[in-house]
């Protein structure tokens, strides 16, 4: 697809909502007692993904647009499901559901697509199994045979909201008390939710301590908007001249606002309007304005907090005066694709001057760059941090693939154009 240049970005919108806490209300939703609404609810690839998965096992979901009902079974509901579960390209759905099944009385399958057939479950296996699971494969297909599981404490080997919440889902199932000990503080949507629905849950800085739950009570929902989704819009009214934009209704829990934190850093127009708290997480409007960047390094405890804002914020740096130095970011080598090969491959058919290193990359910024045909390599990220790149690219870009945006973000290019001038 050729890529529609816009000259400037102005008005007000909404970005449709979190996809992590999209996932989350329908799987808690699932194994809670009564029925659950959801509003604001993500329906793009991977969060459709989650629904099938539940409906396999016997859960009724009912979806209208953003509007989802979901009619709890206990925690003890779930029924054997007669086929394979499919992710699709969804590691939040994998993951998470390694957790969920081990401690099931049942048997079952997870396989996704290529890309989740390449990454790492072992992060999450290996800690189940050490609480008794019985979990065959370290890559998908895996095979789970659901069985009594024990408490245990863990020290994370990784900062990964995924690990983490497998981890606390099985221990609500465990014998005894589980403690997890996290190595950076990473997104926590689920404590937040599962507590608001009754789970036996403690949260003391890094360590959480869970016991074993009896019942979990359905919750209505009201789902805010993506901030990973907001991100590219962000980047794009601070590095395009002219703009103004305001996106209404954002999540802005702080285990997610690295973003904003970087932003602000680099010399961005960005303020924070109408804050509030929906359904136990922070939401705001944010309002960017162009600005001039200047260079940052990135690095240590942030990362987690904007590990998938990275490609888009790697965008940003490429016009932002100076050297910018993104580190400690091994974890974007096993996302939907190796992220920092994709960006740094990708940026330098347009000319940027950028540098792969181990846990990063290097961009100095603020030099011209001309328009190239782009690989998304599958990617919805990449597609749509590639957009935003060829906005400001001389001459005319292409993607190979725009379709993979559907993933997170299904009206990305509506909004994109529709905002323009
Ligand atoms: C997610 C956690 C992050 C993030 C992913 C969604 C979640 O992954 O990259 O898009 O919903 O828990 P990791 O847990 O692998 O860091």
């Amino acid at each position: 697809m050729e890529i529609k240049k816009i000259t400037s970005l102005n008005g007000a919108f909404t970005v449709p909502g979190d996809k992590s806490i999209s996932h989350r209300a329908i799987m808690f939703g699932a194994i809670c007692d009564g029925v659950s609404h959801i509003t604001g609810f993500l329906n793009g690839a991977d969060c459709l993904s989650t629904i099938e998965c539940f409906r396999q096992m016997g859960v009724q979901i009912d979806v209208n647009n953003d509007a989802v009902t979901v009619y709890g079974k206990g925690l003890h509901g779930l029924k054997k499901p007669d086929e394979l579960l499919y992710t699709g390209n969804s590691g939040t759905t994998t993951r998470l559901l390694c957790g969920l099944l081990c401690a099931q009385d049942f048997e079952c399958d997870i396989a996704g697509d290529e890309s989740i057939a390449k990454r790492p479950m072992k992060r999450v296996c290996e800690p189940l199994r050490l609480m008794g699971a019985k979990i065959d494969g370290d890559y998908c297909p895996l095979h789970i045979t659901g069985k009594e599981i024990n408490g245990i404490d863990y020290h994370m080997m990784v900062a990964s909201a995924q690990v983490k919440t497998a981890l606390i889902l099985a221990a609500m199932y465990a014998n005894g008390k589980t403690t997890i000990h996290e190595l950076e503080k990473s997104r926590d949507h689920t404590e937040l939710m599962l507590r608001a629905m009754g789970a036996n849950i403690e949260v003391d800085g890094l360590n959480i301590t869970i016991d074993k739950t009896d019942r979990l009570n359905a919750q209505d929902i009201k789902v805010p908007g993506d901030i990973s989704s907001a991100a590219f819009f962000m980047v794009l009214g601070a590095i395009l001249k002219n703009s103004e934009i305001t996106i209404k209704n954002v999540g802005i829990n702080p285990t997610r606002t690295g973003i904003i934190d970087v932003l602000l850093d680099m010399g961005a127009d960005i303020t924070l309007e109408n804050k509030r708290v929906v359904t136990g997480e922070q939401v705001a409007d944010i309002k960017v304005r162009s600005s001039k960047l200047k260079a940052v390094t990135i690095g240590g405890d942030i990362i987690p907090r904007l590990i998938d804002e990275l490609p888009i914020i790697a965008v940003a740096s490429v016009f932002a005066e100076g050297k910018t130095v993104i580190k400690d970011a091994q974890e974007l080598k096993v996302k939907e694709t190796n992220r920092i090969f994709a960006v740094v491959n990708e940026f330098k058919k347009c000319g940027v001057d950028i540098k792969e290193t181990d846990d990063g990359m290097i961009i100095n910024g603020n030099k011209p760059i001309h328009g190239a045909d782009f690989k998304t390599y599958g990617d919805h990220r990449m597609a749509m941090s590639l957009t935003v790149l060829a906005q400001m690219a001389s001459g005319i870009s292409t993607i190979d693939d725009d379709k993979c945006v559907s993933v997170s973000y299904p009206s990305f290019f509506d909004d994109l154009y529709g905002l323009s001038k």
